[in-house]
């Protein structure tokens, strides 16, 4: 399946434009680095990393477990990351995360972002991208790029609805 590779500039890009968009009721968003390392926040992680990678159209195949999720990927891509890991909750439920990595001063690359099946179409993901993206344009990010299977039409509208565009499509 295909993946399209999605750009967008952040100089002129302006929050403000977007601010028609509510944040949805009774959801609250954090960053990873506002809570600690305990097992229950790998697992409150691993839950929602598990059902964003196998409901993502075009996935095939099973999800590590939850310990080869902590030796692999857990640091690697969350924890040493944790200030750009953007989480929704809803009471103490953890339900939405949109993950992001800056991987040079000037670019940040979009990870995985997921909602839980009975919270979406609330906003909450666009609500996290917003988030993610504000940060990163604090931080004096200039780029911010993401890949998306062309099959996922709910997160390619997302994007789009926030100023990516399309610059390269791979097999
Ligand atoms: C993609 C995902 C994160 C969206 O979460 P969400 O909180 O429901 O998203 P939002 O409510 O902010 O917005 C959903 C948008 O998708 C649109 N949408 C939903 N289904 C759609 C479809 N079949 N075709 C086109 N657009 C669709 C909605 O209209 C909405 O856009 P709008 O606000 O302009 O109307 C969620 O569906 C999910 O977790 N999917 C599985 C994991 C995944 O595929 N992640 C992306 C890979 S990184």
């Amino acid at each position: 399946m295909k993946r399209q590779t999605l750009t967008l500039h952040l100089q002129n890009w302006q929050r403000e434009s977007f601010s028609r968009m509510e944040d949805p009721a009774g959801i609250h968003f954090f960053r990873l680095n506002e809570v600690h390392d305990t097992d229950e926040t790998r697992h409150r992680l691993y839950r929602l990393v598990r059902e964003g990678v196998l409901d993502e159209p075009g996935h095939d195949g099973p999800f590590e477990s939850f310990s080869d999720f902590c030796e692999k990927l857990f640091y690697r891509y969350y924890w040493q990351h944790r200030h750009t890991q953007f989480i929704a909750r809803c009471n103490e439920e953890w339900v939405g995360l949109s993950s992001v990595r800056i991987i040079s001063p000037e670019t940040a690359e979009c990870g995985l972002t997921v909602v839980k099946k009975s919270f979406r179409g609330m906003g909450i993901a666009t609500s996290l991208k917003l988030r993610a993206i504000s940060h990163c344009r604090d931080q004096g990010v200039k780029i911010m790029c993401t890949h998306v299977n062309e099959a996922n039409q709910p997160m390619l509208s997302i994007n789009f609805k926030l100023g990516f565009r399309i610059t390269d499509g791979e097999k």
